[in-house]
């Protein structure tokens, strides 16, 4: 009996395990789709389109962190989620998608490590922009508005 249990509770542990290396960021795609104003985006959205979403308002949120000099909201492991994240196209995600996302990515490091935020920042709103010009053109015009000035360095 009581070797049962154990066992029951290995499986249990290691089923538990292999769920959360599988899906790390399931969790954080369930939230999104809970907090979205339906009103405003009525339809079943992709993971990829709510994340994206989520980063078009953390990157507001940098940029008044950045002005105000105050602390940077830490987006790293949210934004590391855009290659788990299901897009509306299956074949969206090419090589190049990877490697454009590996690139915001190595720029969203960077922005915690240096004396220059701006410039780390709109580096990685060119790398936005970089990904939207060859997979998705609509939000590009909303995506240039988030550069910021750097004249104050
Ligand atoms: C590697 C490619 C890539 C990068 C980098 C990227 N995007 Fe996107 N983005 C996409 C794709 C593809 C979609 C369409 C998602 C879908 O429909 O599933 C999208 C959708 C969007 C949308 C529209 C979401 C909606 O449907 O309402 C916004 C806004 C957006 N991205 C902003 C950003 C911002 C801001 C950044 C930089 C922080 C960024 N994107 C970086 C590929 C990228």
């Amino acid at each position: 009996m009581r070797q049962r249990l154990l066992i029951l509770s290995i499986f249990i542990f290691l089923g538990a395990v292999c769920y959360n290396c599988s899906s790390p960021h399931k969790k954080l795609f369930q939230q999104l789709a809970s907090q979205k104003d339906k009103s405003k985006y009525p339809n079943e959205d992709s993971e990829l389109a709510l994340l994206m979403r989520e980063m078009d308002r953390d990157m507001k949120a940098i940029k008044k962190a950045i002005v105000n000099q105050q602390k940077i909201p830490k987006v790293l492991k949210k934004f590391k989620a855009i290659h788990a994240a299901t897009p509306t196209e299956t074949d969206m995600k090419t090589p190049q998608f990877t490697t454009l996302a590996e690139l915001l990515l190595t720029n969203t490091k960077k922005l915690y490590k240096t004396s220059q935020p701006q410039r780390a920042y709109n580096r990685m709103v060119r790398n936005c922009l970089a990904c939207h010009q060859s997979y998705c053109p609509g939000p590009v015009v909303r995506i240039k508005k988030l550069m910021m000035s750097e004249s104050s360095q």
